[in-house]
């Protein structure tokens, strides 16, 4: 119909995704394809079982989206793929299916920063929504506050140290015996939980330092629990989760808001797999109100891995003249 059409292909961690898209933001199909079940009694991601499940399903998954979008590989004008930053082997997989169809058929190729497309989800779901903003990145591989001049311009003002926010999440979450993947699940159990229970500590580093430091956070909760263990005390499972998370957040909320408000940007975007988390999404609601600053999330459909969100990277970086060719190779930690 002389629209545009993209298809993208995402394989970075433990879902293989593939996505068709029409002028960049409209999303004609979006499947996804999670392996969280096989990964779950391993209590995370075991990056080889990942590899060998992204090789099985990738076919099935591209086959679903053509046709869920009503479409054939002829029509498709431009081919996006994650390169990195995730599991190499992971990666590979997407690379290489991509490059296959984009050579068989001649069509454009063009490899997306994982991260771009995490952000990039929000023009998915705000069509209106264009640049410059700030942008909080908060995953299971990732935590950054990244200033967004452009489509294609980014800078990051901040990032963690060591624990990423996800990863810190899911550490604690396995700590309390919640299960995998332990983000929703301590979402999910701090709302019957009192967040000011425990004071853990805010770890905000240097005065004017955008950076965070979510190691310590793991290790107080594990003090917290063996004290009160050892003083023969029952723990409070829901109180725990919830003050951990109210500790991060804190921290999280704070910080972004900040650089919003120092580097002169009236809107922030959230990206990222915690995205999804009900409290963060409740505190920056209030916290920006109070800035006069708008925010923007993605459903949740759209926060957590997906090819629509780098099919929409792919789309801005094409246009503003950006291609790859086949030499294209997999960065496990590939920089914004
Ligand atoms: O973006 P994503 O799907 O994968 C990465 O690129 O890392 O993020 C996955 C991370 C996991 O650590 C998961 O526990 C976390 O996002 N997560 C959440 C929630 N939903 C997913 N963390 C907190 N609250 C949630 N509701
Ligand atoms: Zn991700």
């Amino acid at each position: 119909n002389g629209k545009f059409l993209t298809m993208a292909i995402e394989s970075s961690c433990d879902e293989t995704s593939v996505a068709l898209l029409l002028e960049g933001r409209e999303v004609l199909s979006n499947v996804i394809s999670s392996q969280i079940k096989v990964h779950q009694v391993f209590g995370g991601v075991v990056p080889e079982i990942a590899s060998r499940h992204h090789l099985e399903n990738i076919n099935n998954v591209t086959t679903q989206a053509l046709m869920e979008a009503g479409v054939t590989l002829d029509d498709v004008d431009l081919i996006g793929v994650t390169y990195g930053p995730g599991l190499v082997g992971a990666l590979l997989i997407g690379l290489a299916s991509a490059k296959a169809y984009a050579f068989a058929k001649n069509i454009p190729l063009v490899g997306v920063h994982h991260i771009q497309g995490h952000i990039s989800a929000n023009y998915i779901q705000y069509p209106d929504l264009e640049p410059p903003f700030m942008a909080l990145v908060v995953s299971g591989g990732h935590t950054n506050i990244v200033e967004v001049e452009n489509y294609n311009s980014f800078k990051v003002l901040g990032g963690t140290r060591d624990d990423a926010a996800g990863e810190a999440f899911d550490k604690v979450a396995r700590v309390l015996g919640l299960g995998y993947p332990g983000g929703p699940l301590i979402d999910k159990i701090s709302k019957e939980g009192d967040a000011e229970a425990i004071p853990f500590k805010r770890v905000f580093l240097e005065k004017g330092s955008y950076d965070f430091s979510f190691s310590g956070i793991k290790t107080g909760v594990l003090n917290y629990i063996n004290s009160e263990k050892q003083a023969g005390r029952e723990v409070n499972i829901a109180n725990v989760a919830a003050s951990f998370q109210q500790a991060v957040l804190d921290v999280i909320v704070t910080k972004a808001v900040d650089a919003a408000i120092k580097m002169k940007k009236d809107k922030i975007v959230l990206a990222g797999g915690v995205a999804a988390n009900s409290r963060l999404r409740e505190m920056l609601t209030e916290k920006c109100g109070e800035n006069g600053i708008k925010l923007y999330c993605p459903a949740p459909i759209l926060c957590t891995d997906n090819a629509a969100m780098i099919g929409c990277a792919a789309y801005y970086k094409y246009k503003a003249g950006f291609c790859s060719d086949l030499t294209l190779d997999a960065y496990p930690n590939l920089p914004l």
